[in-house]
């Protein structure tokens, strides 16, 4: 997608073995690269945020793993770069999935193969994010069609950041958006501001930069505007999919998902096949990240200068509890949209896109 016209994505390798990406902590108030240049750049990009959502978590996971290996390639340093990687953050599976896949194909390699093969392994996954994000655009834009006829105007409501920044290019849920965008039908998307980090303004930030209507909301207006009307469809991105079809999202996604089924607003949740967990057999078995107390106790923001600036909402021993997601149920899940094409949220549903994944 573009930022300021330029096509850019949210990760690239650049020459002499290290890594750009957009610092997403300085969003919306300044557009950042960051250079990671080791598993230490790596491991705090994932677990401060400056990359963030599953899929681009994922990607930023195979990438730390190579810059490890750029030093040390023994099984030690193998093993040691995994482990740290994996402690980041416990709930988005594409980063256990990243790291699987990694320690697969390197481990039988000799170490003089290892380090090459782990960027260029890294390369690809990047590669094949940006393809599977952009048929999930596709086919979210032909469930839009099929779900709500063929519209001049359709009114979106969307939760966190599942946009572009949370991946390499496109974005999940945001990708039939820009699909339609693309169509040349007029969307308006309604963003919930996603307290307490605020994702919501990356998504205001990256549709502003491709020209999309967008309004930004308070997460608490979501469900009155859903009850008076207006909203067509809620469309989601997705941490981790239980193979009964169970959806692990941004914190208030449930919230959400109960109120469109109030509403009777269809609740979608896009995700490629790296978020869907086939060995996780429901919501329940799903780890949630509490994240830092001070998340909500600090907020971040630019004074009149543009200056970065925090301001203490709460004293530092205010009691504070911070799930980052919540689970929602796949009888609240109208339809997933994969890479592959859309389906029931049920692990029949699942199993008819990825028959590989059928064991016995
Ligand atoms: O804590 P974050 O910002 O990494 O959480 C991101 C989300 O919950 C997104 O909605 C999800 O990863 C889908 S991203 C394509």
């Amino acid at each position: 997608m573009k930022v300021n016209g330029e096509p850019t994505r949210t990760i690239w390798p650049v020459p002499g073995g290290a890594v750009d990406i957009i610092d997403q902590t300085r969003l919306p108030h300044a557009c950042r690269v960051r250079r990671l240049k080791d598993l230490a750049d790596a491991v705090h990009a994932i677990r401060s945020m400056q990359v963030r959502g599953a899929p681009l978590i994922g990607v930023t996971a195979a990438y730390g793993v190579a810059l490890a290996l750029a030093r040390r390639a023994d099984d030690v340093a193998l093993q040691t770069a995994i482990e740290a990687l994996a402690a980041t953050r416990p709930t988005a599976v594409n980063l256990h999935w990243a790291l699987a896949r990694l320690r697969a194909l390197l481990a039988p390699l000799s170490l003089a193969e290892r380090a090459a093969a782990a960027w260029q392994e890294a390369a690809r996954i990047a590669d094949e994010d940006v393809e599977q994000c952009r048929r999930i655009g596709q086919h979210g834009l032909h469930v839009l069609r099929a779900g709500l006829g063929l519209r001049r105007r359709i009114e979106i409501l969307t939760h966190c950041n599942a946009g572009w920044l949370a991946t390499v290019d496109h974005g999940t849920a945001l990708a039939p958006v820009y699909a339609a965008c693309a169509a040349g039908i007029d969307v308006h998307v309604w963003v919930s501001e996603t307290r307490p980090r605020n994702q919501g303004l990356l998504t205001a930030w990256e549709l502003g930069q491709q020209g999309v209507p967008h309004t930004l909301i308070a997460d608490n207006a979501a469900g009155w505007l859903l009850a008076r009307g207006g909203i067509d469809a809620v469309l989601v991105g997705a941490d981790r999919i239980a193979a009964n079809g169970d959806v692990a999202n941004k914190i208030g996604t449930w919230l959400k998902a109960l109120a469109a089924q109030a509403a009777g607003v269809p609740f979608y949740v896009a995700a490629p096949r790296s978020t869907i967990d086939f060995a996780c057999p429901d919501g329940a078995a799903i780890p949630i990240e509490e994240r830092d107390a001070d998340e909500l106790r600090v907020v971040h923001g630019g004074d009149a200068a543009g200056r970065r600036r925090k301001l203490r909402l709460l004293p530092a021993d205010q009691a504070v509890a911070n799930p980052a997601f919540d689970v929602t149920p796949a009888a609240l899940v109208s339809a997933l949209i994969t890479e592959r094409g859309s389906c029931p949220a049920t692990g029949q549903g699942l199993l008819a896109l990825y028959p590989e994944e059928r064991h016995g």
